[in-house]
């Protein structure tokens, strides 16, 4: 039963949404049921008692449409359908049924800021000037007074996300293409209606099929300011920075609104929406999250996951906690009154967390658990990536030939082609490669780690032989109980799902902490982020030291470093409970 909680009365009921976990699958890497070394639908569908006992409420699938595959599924042929390397139309539904019957919501990845360039709708829309849906895509003409299809003649300078410029030349029709990705994923033209009323009907296609909301892949770069101008260009850079030209253009909240209107409202089942953002800033999340506007329930942002990072993605620095804690209590504060915030580590592009920001070697276990703990007590809507509750590391990629992404091999030839050195550019890779997320998970000791029968597309991180879901199942110290507790944590304590917050220690560079309060319950939060003993310098801290310890990281037998105040052993995370 939703509770009328809401003191501001902006929202009469509380959203299911609030004290829910989803967890993503990565259906290419989850399970392979038929032997052909690629994730499939039966084999998601072979493990829904293993979600269903770590206690997680929403599954988000990663793409299962008909796909070339250029981007592992990001790239769809066909929306209304299922990629036969995944299974069938009939399998989505026994897998939807599978997920409904044990308590479960599936949401399926939309991805509609670009399709395939194999999709029919580009196939019209290429076929000549003249096509009736030629406006379904952004095609220009070459720059003038430049040789078409020469570089320099695109009609603007920006730089691609996957290496190299966002336009290709079409020598048929004698203009270029618009692709924000690769040039497999050419971009829809969402200024023209009849664009937005097909993904529309589609998207009501899923939900009358049963599915309960979408993750709205890139949804912010659908609007673009028009007309499409060239970006800056940095020193010593090639091309001109697009980013604020094709992200967060002027009609993005008319779309989301419209798209809501038209999909969403009237809708009596227990939906959700998440909108992937990159780049968005707090005071627009919080426009796009408020209820009263009808956009969507919350949205993905990037700071946190860009701190470690200088001039781009492969520019690898350490990370500061102090800036963590800035960025995160910032999205904490400003979506406290109004919006609601989506709180993630991993995902199928980002590193493994244990390994970004946690030991993946000594403290392992305990890291990972202190990293979960710090999250999952947040105020937020948790989002758990497969083999995140297991620990899962990133994997020891040897050489370039290792790498399956396309992100990460165009890098590597375009930054080699431009002089880098392979040695370096590879380092960066082996830190921050989104194949880092996407090796098969780790089910149990055997070879290929119990993903496949057959050779897994991507190699088995050979840590599955003590790494893997089994083995942590059976183990009562494991991540994976650890993650099965901070789950229950935010279905049954009101303090966690509903609790306000304020971040403590902002200056410390050692120790994450902040406070929870709802109602009679305070929570607080102490996370160590190093691997020595520090103290955490808590107002309080010897009084909280003799509350009750809701929830701690430490193996069982470890001994608890001695106060006064609270000590923390290396990587320790605990929460502390009281009632004021
Ligand atoms: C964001 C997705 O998460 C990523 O995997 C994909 O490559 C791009 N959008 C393009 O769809």
């Amino acid at each position: 039963m939703p509770e009328n909680t809401n003191s501001t009365e902006r929202v009469a009921l509380t959203p299911w949404w609030r004290t829910a976990v989803v967890y993503q699958v990565y259906p290419r890497s989850f399970a392979d049921a038929d032997g052909d070394g690629i994730g499939d639908l039966r084999g998601i569908a072979s493990r829904l008692d293993y979600l269903q006992d770590l206690g997680v409420d929403v599954l988000w699938l990663s793409p299962v449409y008909p796909s070339p595959q250029d981007d592992n599924g990001y790239d769809i042929s066909d929306y209304q359908d299922i990629d036969p390397t995944f299974g069938t139309l009939a399998e989505f539904d026994a897998l939807l049924e599978g997920v409904h019957e044990r308590g479960m919501k599936l949401v399926m990845d939309l991805v509609v800021n670009h399709t395939s360039d194999e999709h029919a709708w580009f196939a019209e829309s290429r076929s000549s000037k003249d096509s009736p849906k030629r406006d379904w895509y952004w095609w220009r003409p070459p720059r003038e007074g430049r040789t078409p299809g020469e570089p320099g003649a695109e009609p603007t300078n920006w730089k691609s996300f996957f290496s190299g410029p966002t336009w290709e030349y079409d020598e048929e029709t004698e203009e270029y293409y618009l692709h924000l990705f690769s040039r497999k994923q050419p971009d829809l033209n969402w200024e023209n209606p009849e664009v937005r009323h097909a993904v529309y009907a589609m998207m009501r296609w899923w939900l009358d099929r049963g599915v309960d909301g979408f993750r709205m892949d890139v949804i912010n770069m659908i609007s673009k300011t028009l007309p499409l101008t060239d970006g800056t260009v940095q020193d010593g850079e090639r091309y001109g920075e697009g980013f604020n030209l094709f992200a967060g253009g002027p009609r993005i909240h008319e779309f989301l609104a419209e798209m809501h209107a038209e999909v969403f409202a009237g809708r009596s089942a227990e939906l959700l929406t998440v909108g992937e953002m990159p780049g968005v800033t707090v005071e627009e999340a919080r426009l796009f999250t408020d209820p009263e506007r009808a956009e969507v329930d919350m949205v993905f942002q990037f700071e946190h996951v860009a701190l470690d990072q200088g001039a781009g993605k492969w520019d690898v620095r350490g990370l500061d906690l102090r800036d963590l804690k800035a960025s995160l209590g910032r999205w904490q504060e400003g979506l406290a009154e109004i919006g609601w915030n989506s709180l993630y580590w991993n995902n199928h592009d980002q590193p493994r967390i244990v390994s970004r920001f946690g030991d993946d070697g000594e403290h392992r276990v305990r890291s990972a658990k202190m990293l979960g703990t710090v999250l999952h007590m947040h105020r937020g809507t948790p989002y758990v990536y497969q083999g995140e509750e297991i620990g899962m590391t990133n994997a020891p990629f040897a050489g370039i030939e290792d790498f399956e992404d396309l992100e990460s091999v165009n890098h590597y030839h375009h930054a080699v082609d431009a002089g880098e050195d392979p040695g370096s550019v590879l380092a960066a890779l082996r830190t921050m490669s989104r194949d880092n997320a996407r090796t098969p998970m780790q089910w149990d000791d055997s070879a290929h780690a119990g993903f496949t029968a057959g050779t897994p597309w991507l190699a088995v991180n050979p840590n599955h032989r003590e790494i893997n879901a089994a083995r942590a199942v059976a183990d009562p110290d494991s991540v994976h109980a650890h993650y099965r507790r901070l789950i229950d944590l935010r279905h049954t304590v009101p303090v966690v799902a509903h609790g306000d917050f304020e971040m403590l220690l902002p200056d410390d560079p050692h120790v994450y902490a902040f406070l929870r309060r709802h109602e009679s319950e305070e929570l607080l939060v102490v996370a160590n982020f190093t691997g020595d003993e520090v103290g955490a310098e808590v107002k309080d801290a010897d009084q909280w030291s003799g509350e009750e310890l809701l929830l701690g990281n430490l193996e069982q037998g470890a001994r608890r470093p001695d106060g006064p105040g609270i000590v923390l052993a290396p990587w320790e995370a605990r929460v502390y409970r009281r009632v004021v």
